[in-house]
């Protein structure tokens, strides 16, 4: 009998437990999912969908040069999905995939021995986790990035550590990404504690604030201006923004990371970009790629 009821609290302690653990995550998981559907809405006909979404632009144009009945998994592929002109673009730069040298280099840079005799592999021995980062690290109760992971590794085993933006550390990431990607990775970031919460919160602040002197933030673009042109750029939507990095952009005419994007995007605000490798940027990512989650890992990747 006294078995019994121990065994019983014991079972109602661990179902509490999960249930809270589970809980972390639903507010992100509400905005995930109404972020999906918005878009779904919005690009399931825009020329008939003006109104509610277009305001001010052209039904002929919504009409014949933007794709129609677009579905979650077509947006991993930014406004491409969407934009018929640039998507015929992008299919052409695709035949020669402008990001192949890279990868052969971050190939042999995942081998490579330091000083010391480690090498990258020694910190990644797993090449399918490109879609868990950035995670909360419990030991430090810091954010990390895969940036910031590779030059955690470099630094810990007395290399000099790497440009963020550009280089080696865009080529690691070419090849690491790359093999997520072979072996069929979806996004999967985890939001598990309270810490956790809060850091996915600071990030989706961070996203919505209003910027400069034309009070702009990321949202203003790559929600509500998702489909819009900025000058001859048509803006990309908030799910699946992060899925492709590292990419080649014809403007860099190189490989670059997802903070070299970002930073890009806060400078046109008119704003100091946060440093990559610190916990604002890693917070901000953790938003946009848990937004991504579900999606295909998808990087490398080529961009106008
Ligand atoms: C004034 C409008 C504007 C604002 C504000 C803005 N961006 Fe952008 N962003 C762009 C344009 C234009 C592009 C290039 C076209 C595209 O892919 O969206 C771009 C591209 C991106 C991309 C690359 C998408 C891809 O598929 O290659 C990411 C990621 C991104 N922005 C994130 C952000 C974040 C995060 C913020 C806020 C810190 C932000 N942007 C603010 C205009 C903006």
């Amino acid at each position: 009998m006294f078995s019994k009821i121990v065994k019983s609290s014991a079972i109602l302690l661990f179902a509490a437990t999960t249930l809270s653990a589970a809980n972390f995550n639903a507010g992100a998981e509400k905005d995930r999912i109404e972020a999906i559907k918005y878009f779904e809405a919005k690009f399931e006909d825009p020329a008939k969908n003006l109104n509610r979404f277009f305001p001010y632009s052209d039904e002929q144009e919504l009409a014949t040069k933007y794709e129609k009945g677009l579905k979650h998994m077509d947006f991993n592929i930014g406004s491409y999905a969407y934009a018929k002109d640039a998507k015929e673009q992008y299919e052409a730069l695709k035949e020669m995939p402008p990001y192949e040298e890279a990868i052969e280099k971050g190939e042999e840079l995942y081998t490579k021995k330091f000083a010391n005799g480690n090498s990258l592999q020694t910190c990644f021995p797993d090449l399918t986790i490109s879609g868990t980062f950035p995670y909360y690290d419990q030991k430090t109760k810091k954010m990390v990035s895969l940036t910031s992971a590779i030059n955690d590794c470099l630094r810990a085993n007395g290399e000099k550590e790497w440009d963020t933006q550009k280089g080696p550390m865009a080529e690691f990431q070419a090849y690491f990404v790359n093999q997520s990607k072979e072996a069929g990775k979806k996004f999967d970031i985890k939001i598990n504690s309270e810490a956790e919460k809060k850091a996915y919160e600071r990030g989706k602040e961070y996203y919505y604030s209003q910027r400069g002197y034309l009070k702009l933030s990321c949202a203003t673009c790559h929600i509500d201006g998702a489909g819009k042109r900025v000058r001859n750029e048509i803006l990309s939507p908030l799910v699946g923004q992060v899925t492709s990095f590292p990419v080649v952009r014809l403007r860099w005419a190189e490989i670059g990371t997802v903070e070299r994007r970002l930073s890009g995007c806060v400078v046109d605000q008119g704003q100091v970009p946060p440093k990559d490798e610190s916990q604002e940027m890693i917070e901000l990512l953790y938003f946009l790629s848990y937004m991504s989650n579900g999606m295909p890992v998808d990087g490398p990747d080529v961009r106008k």
